[in-house]
């Protein structure tokens, strides 16, 4: 029963985030779980034929754990775990000798032996700690690297206050979504207005930071704004893919 809820919660999770037509789309469905682990942190477990399953750590270096960061929107990895460091999963053990270059957009993309082939247990199973916390671009007109900045913090989705904001912020959230340099840093809901929390306002980066909130800002939470001050950012990525 656990498991069952385990399961239908964090499907609704990935499908709630592929509606937003982010770049999870590609690739199977990815998550984090385990002991300790937060939406940007923990054991890797990939959905494959219905089922849930983990990925062997043979082979597990940054350049993987990279590839999930990335895919998860959350941020860039700064450690690659091995040897189940937040606890053994259950079940299958999907992939196993995942060699990624770094810039692949999901995990499956990386090569790796056919689901379900590996010579594994699950005191094996690969793990990843993430710099960031989610992020992802929405609104009317909003493409994978284009949109309004929204930050998931305290289980909601929440927007950025435009004030101060700039080309060195929107360097940072295009550089987080792996969308190239930032063109313009669009402000007064140029992507229309959200709903819910201002998470982040006064917003100050030097524009290398590798994520949204390394960069100083007035707290979460905290700010003086209404939602027609949500912040966005145009990215080049986008229209290099584009023309
Ligand atoms: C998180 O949300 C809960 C419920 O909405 C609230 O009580 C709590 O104060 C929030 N915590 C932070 C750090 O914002
Ligand atoms: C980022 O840039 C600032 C100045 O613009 C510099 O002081 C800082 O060392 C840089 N940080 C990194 C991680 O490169
Ligand atoms: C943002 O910065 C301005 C100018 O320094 C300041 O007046 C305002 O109180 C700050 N807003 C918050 C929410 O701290």
């Amino acid at each position: 029963m656990a498991l069952q809820q385990f399961v239908c919660c964090s499907s609704v999770m990935i499908i709630l985030l592929c509606n937003d037509g982010h770049a999870q789309m590609s690739g199977v469905p990815i998550l984090l779980a385990g002991s300790g682990s937060t939406r940007c942190s923990g054991r890797v477990e990939v959905y494959h034929n219905n089922i849930w399953g983990t990925v062997c750590d043979d082979g597990w270096g940054l350049n993987d754990a990279q590839v999930v960061c990335r895919q998860l929107n959350c941020g860039s990895a700064l450690q690659a775990l091995q040897m189940a460091y937040f606890g053994q999963g259950t079940g299958q053990i999907w992939l196993d000798d995942v060699v990624c270059s770094g810039s692949e957009s999901s995990l499956t993309e990386c090569q790796h032996r056919a689901f379900g082939s590996h010579n594994c247990v699950h005191g094996e199973d690969a793990g990843v700690i993430c710099s960031g916390v989610p992020i992802r671009l929405a609104g009317s007109g909003s493409t994978r690297c284009s949109g309004r900045v929204e930050i998931y913090h305290n289980n909601s989705w929440g927007t950025v206050c435009d004030d101060g904001w700039d080309l060195n912020d929107a360097e940072v959230v295009c550089r987080e979504l792996n969308c190239g340099p930032a063109l313009e840093a669009p402000q007064f809901a140029y992507f229309g207005a959200g709903t819910g929390q201002i998470w982040l306002d006064n917003v100050t980066c030097s524009g290398n930071e590798s994520s949204l909130t390394e960069c100083k800002h007035s707290g979460w939470g905290t700010n003086n704004c209404g939602h027609n001050q949500d912040a966005g950012v145009i990215c080049s990525g986008e229209k290099t893919f584009r023309y």
